[in-house]
């Protein structure tokens, strides 16, 4: 309903109110694989375990304090809680694959839990990042990342090292 209504107010003024992106902080992607989907969701829930814990970030950084509430190889559900301030978003991977060639398609979302956050300083992008450069996807066979700025808050100046 946000994004629809973003879009309208873009079609029907040229005043520039999305550019910077969602209304509130949240991110969107889309990951593509050249690999099974089985595998794919493997990755990803492992990772989300190991980072269960404080350890992950230790030397700085988000990679810590995920925790898995619910998966299956086409959905999994998670949060993710920020080890300084303790702001907690939800994730989720939707995974789809394609039955004649072997990929799939996954379809993330990261949303900030506080309603009056609107800068993350890209934290909800890098929720999800992270989790893909962590389990080594980001180097599987086909990836490829499909989101913007418009999709994902402070994308393009988001440093996953720090968020
Ligand atoms: C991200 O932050 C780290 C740690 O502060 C820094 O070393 C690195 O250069 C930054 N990367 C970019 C692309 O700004």
């Amino acid at each position: 309903m946000r994004l629809l209504s973003c879009f309208l107010v873009l079609a029907v003024s040229t005043t520039h109110l999305c550019d910077a992106g969602p209304l509130h902080a949240q991110c969107r992607a889309d990951w593509y694989f050249g690999i099974r989907c089985q595998t794919v969701y493997e990755a990803l829930v492992s990772q989300i375990k190991k980072w269960q814990g404080r350890d992950g970030c230790k030397m700085g950084g988000q990679r810590c304090l995920y925790k898995l509430k619910s998966s299956s190889v086409h959905f999994i559900a998670a949060k993710h809680t920020s080890p300084l301030r303790g702001n907690v978003d939800d994730i989720n991977f939707r995974l789809v694959s394609y039955p004649f060639i072997v990929s799939c398609r996954v379809s993330a979302m990261s949303v900030s839990e506080s309603w009056y956050r609107v800068k993350d300083h890209g934290a909800n992008y890098c929720n999800l990042y992270n989790l893909m450069e962590g389990s080594g996807l980001t180097q599987a066979s086909g990836y490829r990342e499909v989101t913007s700025d418009f999709m994902c808050t402070q994308r393009s100046t988001a440093n996953c090292t720090v968020y």
